[in-house]
């Protein structure tokens, strides 16, 4: 799947914006993404290429530029095929205020009551240290998973606003939600609102004191931002950052900062664009649940829009240390980056 993938049906059906305007415009897009990519596949090495490119300040500009007309002026417009930004809202509120987190717990504590019945079980009929019973053991410990007494859901659901931080926000979609209390970074902001902030290099610190409000600590935000708090927020959403970057090694990076800053419990929202049939790219979906999920992550929900893959991840565990490989593979005639875990499973295309 490549960045910026739209069909001719989807440009077609953005009315308002003449042929050659939404060309010019999606033509940015394309060749950002496009020199990225390229970059990278020269040079081998992602931090270098990204480093020229947060130097590159007048084709950050043209893109931001670029991406806030299309956003605002067509994809986004009431009566668009279909909202990406309404599809995170929706799935947030429905996890955070209608249920969503309380029944996603009540199946984890099912789910580990059966697990620890059935270690039971194998270990009285095979006996102590049965390779079934070692199996059951380590799905089960695999992410550290957080019991329901870590996570109190109907705190978190009385949590209003929710702490939502927008990565790659451009344009500043969520700030007129009365439901979250938007932080909103990017490189390349396209509204004063939007702070500075490379998400790829930003640093997690402590979590807030309990004497510092978070409403607090957000007004006092200044425009440039290189961190912030661990456990700060209940929503991290990446909607159209991952395919941004030009290799797995810094999508990884921030699906691992993402679950540094998130409340326990808490939702990451990924939303890639993908006009083709939804088994097309199955693979590569499934790629990136395994990564996710490998963080310590579990996924809640997916969608398959027309023109998009929508994914919600709750986070579910303490991060583990994961050492992936990466390695070159041909893919439909052209060659990927995947991310492979040491058992040789693939994590991320
Ligand atoms: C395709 S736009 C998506 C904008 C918006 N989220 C949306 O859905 O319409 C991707 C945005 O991610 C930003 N971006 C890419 N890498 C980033 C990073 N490492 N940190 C922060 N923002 C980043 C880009 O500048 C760009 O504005």
């Amino acid at each position: 799947m490549q960045a910026g993938e739209y069909t001719t049906e989807y440009r077609a059906a953005m009315k308002g914006c003449t042929r050659e305007e939404h060309a010019k415009l999606t033509g940015v897009i394309k060749s950002t993404h496009a020199k990225l990519r390229q970059d990278f596949k020269t040079d081998g090495k992602w931090e270098p290429v990204w480093q020229e490119h947060l130097k590159d300040e007048k084709m950050r500009r043209e893109y931001s530029t670029a991406m806030y007309s299309l956003a605002t002026g067509h994809w986004e417009r009431p009566g668009a095929p279909e909202s990406r930004i309404m599809w995170c809202k929706n799935t947030c509120l429905e996890f955070f205020y209608n249920d969503g987190l309380k029944k996603a717990l009540a199946k984890d504590e099912r789910r580990r009551l059966f697990i620890e019945e059935a270690a039971k079980r194998s270990r009285a009929e095979r006996g102590e240290g049965s390779s079934c019973h070692v199996q059951f053991e380590e799905n089960f410990s695999i992410n550290k998973p957080f019991s329901r007494k870590d996570i109190d859901p109907s705190t978190m659901s009385a949590c209003t606003p929710l702490y939502l931080l927008d990565v790659g926000s451009c344009y500043n979609p969520f700030k007129d939600f009365s439901e979250f209390c938007t932080v909103a970074i990017d490189i390349s902001p396209a509204m004063e609102s939007v702070h500075q902030c490379d998400f790829v290099h930003l640093v997690p610190s402590p979590p807030l004191p309990e004497s510092v409000a978070m409403a607090t600590y957000i007004d006092a935000l200044p425009p440039t931002i290189a961190t912030l708090p661990r456990n700060a927020f209940h929503v991290v959403v990446f909607s159209l950052l991952l395919e941004y970057l030009p290799s797995p090694a810094p999508r990884w990076r921030c699906c691992g900062t993402a679950h540094a800053l998130l409340r326990d419990g808490g939702l990451l929202v990924v939303v890639t664009p993908d006009s083709k049939h939804v088994n097309r790219n199955a693979p590569q979906m499934r790629a990136w649940r395994a990564a996710v999920e490998s963080l310590g992550f579990r996924r809640w929900r997916y969608e398959k829009l027309a023109h998009l893959h929508c994914m919600a991840f709750r986070k579910t565990g303490a991060q583990r240390v994961v050492r992936p490989v990466a390695c070159r593979r041909r893919l439909r005639g052209s060659t990927v980056v995947e991310l492979r875990a040491p058992a040789g499973k693939t994590l991320w295309t």
